[in-house]
């Protein structure tokens, strides 16, 4: 019988963990759990013998493929898969797959949730702003961008989008003006939300050089991935721009410079918050069983990211 992994450093909730057995037990599979481990070393060791992989942010690194012998498929159950190293897997015929929009409702509340929070100081007794009639930016269109857009509409913010991969007529459906120019971006937004995958193309691409272009009140959200951001260039942002602000679903390197002047305009989750949510885990920790089922059973490789 195949024998699938779950490796989650960051566990999933009881109920998606249970789902994930029940999808696996119907097919007979044989599964075990390896959850909230901190040494590399115990991911390298429960990985010796399995057939399939669920991951979250793990990192699927060369090490751990070459000491996963007879592995054929990673299920990353989220939607970024920058923790795997799809060349490493390709080399060794290892499909990876990642299951998209299955947690993008979760993101795109905590997107909406955490702008109202820096906008409202933090609920900490001072006067705030709020969101309606501001303009909103959504840097990338995919699943999670959607889902914030429609939410924002709901709370009467204006809505622009710039995504090089999306037609504009799927932005303009959902009633959001599609911009062309990156500056635009930046240029337009009172609030700009990043929605993009994290590789070389987009990583510390939000530099001085478009950073330099905001308004003098606005907020930069990020529930996307804090590799994207040029740190030592947000830190210039936040030193000359007095209403420079930062929502983070992961904590900046330089936070402590950052907090240690400019506090009250930057909140960041303790640890990646956006997809953790009941929902969300039994949505994506259900399809990436079901997905690892699909492939073993019958080849199917739809969501084959490498
Ligand atoms: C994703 O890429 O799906 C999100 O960043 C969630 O990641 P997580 O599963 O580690 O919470």
């Amino acid at each position: 019988m195949p024998k699938v992994l779950i490796a989650t450093e960051k566990p999933f909730a009881a109920a998606a963990a249970a789902k994930i057995k029940a999808e696996l037990e119907a097919v007979n599979y044989e599964y075990t759990f390896l959850e909230s481990y901190t040494d590399p070393a115990d991911l390298l060791a429960a990985v010796a013998d399995v057939d399939a992989m669920i991951v979250r942010s793990d990192k699927v690194t060369e090490a751990v493929l070459d000491a996963a012998k007879n592995l054929k498929i990673v299920a990353r159950a989220g939607a970024g898969f920058d923790n795997v190293d799809l060349k490493a897997a390709s080399a060794r015929n290892v499909v990876v797959m990642n299951t998209p929009g299955q947690n993008a409702n979760a993101v795109a509340e905590l997107t909406i949730g955490m702008m109202i929070y820096l906008a409202r100081a933090k609920f900490g007794g001072k006067s705030g702003t709020e969101l309606a009639g501001k303009k909103l930016v959504l840097f990338g269109f995919g699943y999670i961008a959607r889902l914030v857009g429609r939410m924002a509409k709901g709370i009467g913010m204006e809505l622009y989008a710039y995504d090089p991969y999306i037609a504009n007529e799927v932005m303009t459906k959902e009633g959001v003006k599609p911009l062309s120019k990156v500056a635009d971006i930046f240029k337009t937004g009172d609030y700009v939300s990043l929605h993009m995958p994290a590789n070389d193309e987009t990583s510390r691409s939000i530099n001085w050089d478009v950073l330099s272009l905001v308004g003098d009140d606005f907020t930069l959200v990020n529930t996307a991935r804090k590799e994207l951001i040029n740190e030592d260039d947000m830190l210039k942002a936040f030193a000359e721009k007095k209403g420079f602000r930062y929502v983070s679903d992961v904590a900046p390197d330089n936070l402590d410079a950052i907090n240690a002047d400019y506090a009250d305009r930057i909140y960041c989750t303790p640890r990646k918050m956006g997809a953790q949510t009941l929902e969300a885990n039994v949505n994506a920790g259900g399809a990436a069983a079901r997905q690892i089922i699909g492939f073993i059973e019958k080849g199917d490789k739809t969501f084959k990211v490498n």
